[in-house]
C-alpha cells in the first residue's frame, strides 16, 4: 500500500522520543494550541493507543459510546484503506482534535496488543477523520521506535518530526535511535526540544539544574538543532492535568515564555 499523503493538510509533524514519559503530549499539546493562537490552522491527532493523554490534557471529552469505533475496527488490519473522511474532529483552544483515547471504549483496549493492527488503526484513523484545510497537523507519536512508530513511519507521509529530550544522557541515546529511525525513512527532523530543562527558583531566580546534563557529544545535538529548553515547572503539569493550557490561562506569564519560544522557532521551521 502507498504512504498516506494526506492532501489538505500543509505539513505533516510527529512529536516523538525515544523514550517515554519525556514530555511529547506536553510539547505536542502546547505547540498546537499556541501555533493555532498565532493564527494556523492546526489539527492534533494522539496516536499514542495505549497512553492517550491528549484529551485529558486539553479538557475533551469522549462521544457517547464510542461513537465511530466500530466502522474504523475492520480498518485496522492493512488489508482495508478507510476511503472516506467524515469523522467529525472535536475542537478545542482553535485546534482539531482526534484521539484513539475519545473512541476505544475500556472493554475495548484488548485488541490493541496486536502491536501491528495499532499503527494501522492510526493510519486509518488519519484518513477518516474530516480535517478540512490545515495549515499543520501535528501527531503526538508514543514513545519508543519499535511498534506502532515503524508501521506509522512506513505508510503515513511525514514532512518532518520533532524529537523531545530530557537533558539526561541516556534520553538523548534513546533520541538517536529515534532520530536515525525518521531519517532511514527520509523524514527532515526539524529540531530538538530539551524538555524538564531546569528548574527556576521562584523566589531569586536563579536557574538550577536539576537533571544531570550529560557531557557527552551525542549526534543529535550536533546534527539537529534545538528548537527551545522548557523549564521543569508545577504550572505546565497542573495545566495538564486540567486541561487548561497556561498559552490560554496566562499567555503573557512567565510560565508561557518558553513555550512562545518554541512555537515560534517552529513556525520558523516549517
Ligand atoms: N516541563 C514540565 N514541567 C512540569 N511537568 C511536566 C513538564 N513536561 C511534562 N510534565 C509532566 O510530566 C508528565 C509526563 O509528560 P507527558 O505525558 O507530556 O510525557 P510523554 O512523553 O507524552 O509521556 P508518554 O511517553 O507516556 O506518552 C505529565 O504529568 C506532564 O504534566
Ligand atoms: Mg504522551
Amino acid at each position: 500500500m502507498d504512504r498516506l499523503k494526506l492532501d489538505h493538510v500543509k505539513h505533516v509533524i510527529a512529536v516523538a522520543s525515544g523514550k517515554g514519559g519525556v514530555g511529547k503530549s506536553t510539547v505536542a499539546v502546547n505547540l498546537a494550541v499556541g501555533l493555532a493562537a498565532r493564527g494556523l490552522r492546526v489539527g492534533l491527532l494522539d496516536a499514542d493507543v495505549h497512553g492517550p493523554n491528549v484529551p485529558l490534557m486539553l479538557g475533551v471529552r469522549r462521544r457517547e459510546a464510542a461513537q465511530g469505533w466500530s466502522a474504523f475496527v475492520p480498518l485496522a488490519s492493512g488489508s482495508g484503506a478507510a476511503s472516506s473522511s467524515n469523522m467529525p474532529p472535536l475542537e478545542r483552544y482553535g485546534v482539531k482534535v482526534m484521539s484513539i483515547g475519545l473512541l476505544v471504549g475500556e472493554d475495548q483496549t484488548a485488541m490493541l496488543d496486536n502491536v501491528e493492527t495499532v499503527g494501522w488503526l492510526v493510519r486509518n484513523l488519519l484518513t477518516l477523520v474530516d480535517w478540512g484545510e490545515l495549515d499543520v497537523l501535528l501527531l503526538d507519536f508514543p514513545p519508543g521506535t519499535s511498534e506502532p512508530q515503524a508501521t506509522l513511519l512506513k505508510s503515513v507521509v511525514l514532512d518532518g518530526a520533532i524529537l523531545v529530550v530530557t537533558p539526561q544522557d541516556l534520553a538523548r541515546l534513546d533520541s538517536t535511535r529515534a532520530l536515525r529511525a525518521f531519517q532511514r525513512n527520509n523524514v527532515p527532523v526539524l529540531g530538538l526540544v530539551e524538555n524538564m530543562s531546569y528548574l527556576r527558583c521562584p523566589h531569586c531566580g536563579e536557574r538550577i539544574e536539576i537533571f544531570h546534563r550529560t557531557d557527552v557529544e551525542r549526534p543529535i545535538s550536533t546534527e539537529v538543532p534545538l528548537l527551545a529548553e522548557i523549564p521543569l515547572d508545577p504550572a505546565l503539569s497542573a495545566a495538564g492535568d486540567t486541561g487548561r493550557p497556561v498559552l490560554i490561562t496566562d499567555p503573557d506569564g512567565v510560565q508561557a515564555e518558553a513555550l512562545w519560544a518554541l512555537i515560534d522557532a517552529v513556525r520558523g521551521r516549517l
